[in-house]
């Protein structure tokens, strides 16, 4: 299996004011050290409540923004440091599925010229062509030939973001980028939706990074599950390993809460978190030197955490 997409120690601070009339900013360290790879007809699912850098990550290997430090490597090429001309053609090789389909879809244009324009402007298939390829894209999203002529307000979200998925398979891409792509829709037609990104696995090579805030989600479409909080990976294995052995207390919370258990430590506001690790303040399992230390992420290639074995986390080393 070819490897599609290399991201190594990827840094992305803002700056943000702290109010209109204040002088003073607050850095945000959005992603700090962030590094993940994935080979073809592969699924990451990324894993984190709100904050936790999910999007920035998608935006930054989408270079819809650029990061401050690290390096993507997409098909083999460095592609921080690659002339615009090169970058073109590469970039339709990578698309991205949003949350909100209502607002991704051009409200004034029918599904057919949302999914014909793409590829008659990447030369995809010639005029006298698009016509059967646009008829065989909706098939493939499950969508019959009378949609057509609709627009999106004639659509359900469901069936929009049915669309959004057809035109980004369009340009026969290597990369998909999911960010909470069902986390707008109704809880019936999300497993509907879920189960059309699996087809798509199936039947292509296409690499997916699957973003959202519920595991239950993630659970279906993931080879491999990566787990962020504050900008930093805190676990990250295959799908079997950080599902049904947890070793992050931020994973096992997470794991808990879907399953509606709850439990959370109050926050300590004193805490500075460039000493020690993000998550000392909400840790179940806590000890007094994850105040003062960040931890790394260690372990072997089925399974991984950023946790002191002395704490909460076990060792990932084992087997
Ligand atoms: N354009 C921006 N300017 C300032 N801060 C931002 C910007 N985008 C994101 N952030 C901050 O970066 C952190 C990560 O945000 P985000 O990547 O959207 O997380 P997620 O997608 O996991 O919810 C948050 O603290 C967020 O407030
Ligand atoms: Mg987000």
């Amino acid at each position: 299996m070819g490897q599609v997409l290399a991201v190594l120690d990827l840094q992305r601070v803002y700056e943000v004011k702290r109010s209109v009339f204040s002088v003073k900013k607050d850095i945000i360290h959005a992603l700090s050290g962030v590094s993940l790879d994935l080979d073809q007809g592969k699924t990451i699912g990324i894993v984190g409540e709100s904050g936790s850098g999910k999007s920035t990550l998608a935006r930054c290997i989408l270079l819809l923004e650029r990061p401050d430090g690290g390096t993507i490597s997409f098909m083999g090429k460095d592609l921080l440091g690659l002339p615009k001309g090169e970058l073109k053609s590469l970039r339709k090789k990578m698309q991205i599925i949003f949350q909100d389909p209502y607002s991704s879809l051009n409200p004034r244009k029918k599904v057919f010229d949302t999914i014909a324009e793409p590829l008659l402007f990447h030369e995809i298939v010639d005029r006298k062509g698009v016509k059967g390829k646009v008829m065989e894209i909706l098939k493939n999203v499950g969508l019959d030939e009378g949609f057509v002529n609709k627009y999106p307000h004639e659509m359900s979200g469901g069936q929009r973001q049915r669309v959004a998925i057809g035109r980004s398979l369009t340009t026969d891409p290597a990369l998909i980028i999911a960010d909470e792509p069902v986390s707008s829709l109704d809880v019936s037609i999300q497993s509907q939706i879920v189960n059309l990104f699996l087809d798509i696995k199936d039947r292509t090579d296409i690499a997916m990074l699957f973003v959202s805030h519920d595991l239950n989600v993630v659970r279906f479409v993931s080879d491999e599950i990566m787990v962020m909080y504050k900008g930093r990976v805190v676990e990250t294995g295959t799908k079997d390993e950080v599902f049904l052995n947890p070793l992050h207390p931020y994973t096992k919370m997470l794991i808990n809460a879907a399953k509606g258990e709850f439990s959370r430590r109050e926050e300590d506001a004193a805490f500075d978190e460039s000493k020690g690790c993000a998550y000392y303040p909400r840790c179940e399992q806590r000890k007094a030197h994850c105040r003062d230390s960040i931890p790394r992420l260690t372990g072997s290639k089925e399974h991984k955490i950023a946790c002191f074995p002395e704490s909460g986390g076990k060792s990932a080393h084992s087997s």
